[in-house]
């Protein structure tokens, strides 16, 4: 089986996987996993999601095509000096799984070519109202209505005082008076023009009319030695809006509070080369970290060392050691929630070699004297000062698992401890799946509730406790006001 190596992919998808996955709160492979597994059910021979519109009559003549859940947005380049940006901003919407199909005016025609309008979208560019191709069945009106949003970059002068007086003598203007769509323009001018007076009327009527508005910003113009307000916003700009205005921010449960998880195996020196470890992988701690962030929440990763890739939006610390671990954690305090998702080795070598320990003559191996080391999870639950209102621990167990979590929940002091059982059987440890309990303790009295989860993917587990963290949070907030 072909086996693809995240890292290696281009930087613009590998971004936009990373935002995909965080926005999902799924790991970047599992994100894959999702777009293949969609892929394959919606079919690879009739998927529109890659379109591969030629510019060739025959096809011209084909309805325009059914692109399934995909964003859609028509662009419209009108005839200013910034068309040549909007090339870019064709790579910016699609670099966001956005489809885009666009249209050129007759004079952004003189500026950038419908070639490369189309090589850069996958799809013929339109520009003529009057194409018998594309008009056999009134393919204006198809444009202006098969898709989510119209973006006009850039707006020009001209192209907004047809708008606002609904002209319709091209397939520009056709399009935008035919929309029933919501309209973004990003106008682009010289100063003077957006200046005048007819241009402020014209403004003015189109943020009547519902049209929203991106720019134009400050800065040089094209002409020489001049300056001021009038530059088309940068197409990067345009395409967070656009994106902004299809998909609006899910809910932020988490919003205002700062969470502090811990991820990973800790690194116990033996000597310069040698380290005492474990065999946790990091994806349960940074999937959760995903999670929270995706619900709004500052989040801060103390990470032990790990494969993954960072998780966007998230402070990392990256440590070795426990007590590295500590000293960090420490430091981010003060927090609302700790997650202590990491799997701290227990012990530490006493007696660590300032330099690589070699092989005696005899062959005698070198004692290794171990201490115990600081145990973060009762250390901040214990605290008198800073200590999080909600900590939670986690109980990796070979045996008597919901005994053992119990034990560990009142020893520790902590609030709740997600348990699991890390048996060789179960292949949890370094897995990308989990089968967790969640004990918890109440407030007002020593009982432990437990809660069995159905066996999930890590992804899933870092959701479902994010929700019941959002829940308990939000109940918190209510009961206080
Ligand atoms: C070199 C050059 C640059 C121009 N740049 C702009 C511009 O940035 N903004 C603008 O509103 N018009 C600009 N114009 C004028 C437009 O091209 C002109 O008004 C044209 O009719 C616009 O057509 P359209 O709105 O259909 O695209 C420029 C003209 C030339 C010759």
């Amino acid at each position: 089986m072909a086996s693809l190596t995240i890292r290696k992919l281009d930087d613009a998808i590998r971004d936009e996987l990373r935002l995909r996955a965080a926005r999902n709160g799924r790991s970047v492979e599992d994100e894959v996993r999702v777009i293949l597994r969609e892929a394959s059910q919606d079919g690879l021979k009739t998927d529109a999601r890659f379109p591969q519109d030629a510019p060739d009559p025959e096809n011209s003549r084909k309805p325009l095509k059914n692109i399934g859940d995909q964003l859609r947005v028509t662009l419209i380049i009108g005839g200013g000096i910034a068309a040549y940006k909007a090339l870019d901003l064709i790579r910016r919407l699609k670099e966001r799984g956005i489809h885009v199909r666009v249209v050129l005016t007759r004079a952004a025609q003189q500026f950038v070519t419908p070639l490369a309008a189309s090589a850069l979208s996958n799809e013929r560019a339109y520009t003529d109202l009057f194409d018998p191709q594309s008009e056999f069945d009134a393919g204006h009106i198809r444009l202006a209505r098969e898709c989510d949003l119209i973006v006009v970059a850039p707006a020009t002068a001209d192209l907004m005082a047809k708008m606002a007086n609904g002209h319709a003598d091209d397939l520009a203007s056709a399009i935008l008076l035919a929309a029933d769509k919501p309209i973004l323009v990003a106008p682009a001018m010289n100063p003077l023009m957006w200046n005048n007076a007819a241009t402020r009327r014209n403004v003015g009527q189109l943020q009547r009319d519902g049209v929203r508005m991106i720019g134009p910003n400050a800065g040089e113009m094209a002409e020489r030695n001049e300056a001021g307000v009038g530059r088309m916003a940068e197409p990067t700009e345009i395409a967070i809006a656009a994106h902004t205005f299809l998909r609006p921010p899910r809910a932020q449960p988490l919003a205002g509070k700062r969470v502090l998880i811990t991820a990973g195996p800790t690194h116990e020196p033996i000597d310069p080369v040698r380290y005492i470890a474990n065999r946790s992988s990091g994806k349960q701690g940074y999937a959760i970290a995903a999670a929270a962030r995706a619900a709004g929440a500052e989040v801060i990763l103390v990470s032990g060392p790990v494969d993954l890739d960072e998780v966007p939006g998230v402070s990392m610390t990256h440590v070795e050691s426990a007590r590295d671990m500590l000293a960090a954690v420490q430091a981010a305090l003060p927090v609302d929630i700790a997650i202590f998702a990491a799997a701290v080795a227990d012990w530490r070598v006493v007696n660590e070699g300032a330099q690589k320990l070699k092989k005696t003559a005899g062959n005698a191996m070198p004692p290794l004297q171990l201490t115990e080391n600081p145990d973060i999870l009762a250390t901040i639950s214990k605290l008198s000062e800073h200590r999080p209102p909600l900590v939670i621990g986690f109980a990796a167990e070979t045996e008597h698992l919901i005994d053992n979590a119990k034990a560990k929940i009142a020893r520790k002091g902590c609030d709740w401890i997600v348990a699991n059982d890390v048996s060789p059987a179960t292949g949890i440890m370094g897995g990308d799946d989990n089968t967790v309990h969640l004990l918890t303790r109440s407030t007002d009295s020593a009982d432990i509730a437990v809660d069995s989860w159905a066996p999930m993917s890590k992804e899933q587990v870092a959701t479902t406790l994010v929700a019941r963290i959002a829940d308990t949070v939000t109940q918190s907030t209510k009961d206080q006001s």
